[in-house]
């Protein structure tokens, strides 16, 4: 009997300029387009594996060794239809392939990161679980279509198909057609740009990403002036740094839209605080280090950014990077702080991504 299986590992993305909030909650349909870096680094990555069998009676998921339920219409269960689909038009013009669309398939996905804790589990997640699919259908699928797809899993999926600085365009038609990622410029582009990941906590989030960016569409009038008024300009000025290579305006940008996710956070009702007092004392030291380097040299050194969790993010040119981590070390010495393996990643390239 031919055993029909495929295994595939994702990256994560940490957003630049921060997508939070939907405008379809089905589709998943952004209110804001967004802007990130896909770490490709070994430590940060969802590695899954799909099998399809004729002798399955259900589709069904393990994540870390935990069964998940696939609820109908759920976000799973969407994005296995979708791929399901695309299969089945593959079997259509090629007569001879095996109908694996019509059986059951079995998943199952493990993080080498923390789940939930803010460092982009679902963009990773989602991304090798539309990834490994493909695989196993033998699709002929573009990274596009496959964003396309795993959007509707998790929005900041969509921009894990890819590798260096994506984009996702927030699109405007209702059915989600035009909504999905593009490359900006690949990882090569600027070999410089370094990526360390400060882990305050890797406790999973009280408020998940879906529920607090709901809570916040529906409550926050600051998140209208942000969509409005801020985002547009800053993802076309952060584009174009990217493509200058003008760390200086990177980093400017990139600490504002995180201070301003972190606003629109606060300004939720009920709020929601994903910072805790150890991410606003990583904030103050690499605002001093900053202050410092400017005041020296005339340019910035460093640039945190926080998603819907404490854990700093620090995009920094490779120079500075060892300096970084004595900084951290030097201010945050408790052992427990950053103590697990994912403590402190140093010295990694911001990678390629791609999905194999
Ligand atoms: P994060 O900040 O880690 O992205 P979210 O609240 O956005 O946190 O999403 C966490 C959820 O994403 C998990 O509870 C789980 O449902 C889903 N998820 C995480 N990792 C995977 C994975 N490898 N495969 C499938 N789903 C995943
Ligand atoms: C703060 O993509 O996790 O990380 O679409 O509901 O699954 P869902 O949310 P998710 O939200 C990510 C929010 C963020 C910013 C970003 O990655 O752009
Ligand atoms: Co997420």
């Amino acid at each position: 009997m031919a055993v029909y299986q495929a295994t595939t590992s994702a990256p994560v993305n940490i957003a630049v300029i921060k997508y939070w909030g939907k405008r379809d909650t089905k589709l998943i349909l952004p209110t804001n387009s967004s802007l990130s870096v896909t770490l490709d680094q070994d430590h940060l990555r969802s590695t899954t594996t799909s099998r399809a069998d004729p002798s399955f009676e259900k589709d069904r998921l393990w994540l870390n060794g935990e069964e998940e339920e696939i609820k109908e219409g759920g976000r799973l269960a969407t994005c296995i239809k979708e791929m399901k689909g695309l299969r089945r038009e593959f079997e259509e013009k090629n007569p001879s392939e095996p109908k694996l669309s019509s059986y059951f398939v079995h998943i199952s996905s493990r993080n080498n990161f923390p789940t939930a804790a803010g460092l982009a589990s679902s963009a990773a997640g989602f991304a090798a679980l539309v990834s490994s699919l493909a695989a196993l259908y033998k699709l002929p699928a573009s990274a596009s279509e496959l964003s396309r797809i795993a959007r509707q899993g998790s929005g900041s999926a969509c921009r894990s198909l890819f590798g260096g600085y994506v984009a996702w365009e927030q699109g405007s038609k209702p059915d989600g057609s035009d909504s999905f990622a593009v490359e900006i410029a690949p990882q090569s582009h600027w070999p410089d740009m370094h990526a360390l990941i400060c882990v305050v906590s890797d406790d999973k989030k009280g408020t998940s990403s879906t529920s607090g960016m709901q809570r916040t569409v529906e409550t926050s009038p600051l998140l209208q002036h942000r969509i409005k008024e801020v985002v547009p300009a800053r993802m076309a000025a952060i584009s174009k740094a990217i493509l200058a290579k003008d760390f200086d305006t990177f980093a400017e940008i990139t600490m504002q839209d995180s201070n301003q996710f972190h606003a629109v956070a606060l300004d939720t009702y009920p709020p929601i605080f994903y910072m805790n007092d150890v991410s606003r004392a990583i904030v103050a030291v690499i605002t001093e280090y900053n202050r410092i380097a400017k005041e020296k040299t005339g340019h910035l050194k460093a640039a945190y950014t926080y998603d819907a969790g404490p854990n700093a993010v620090i995009y920094t040119p490779k120079e500075n990077v060892k300096e970084i981590i004595e900084l951290i070390v030097k201010y945050f010495p408790q052992a427990n702080t950053f103590s697990d393996p994912f403590g402190l990643f140093g010295a990694q390239g911001v990678g390629a991504g791609a999905v194999p």
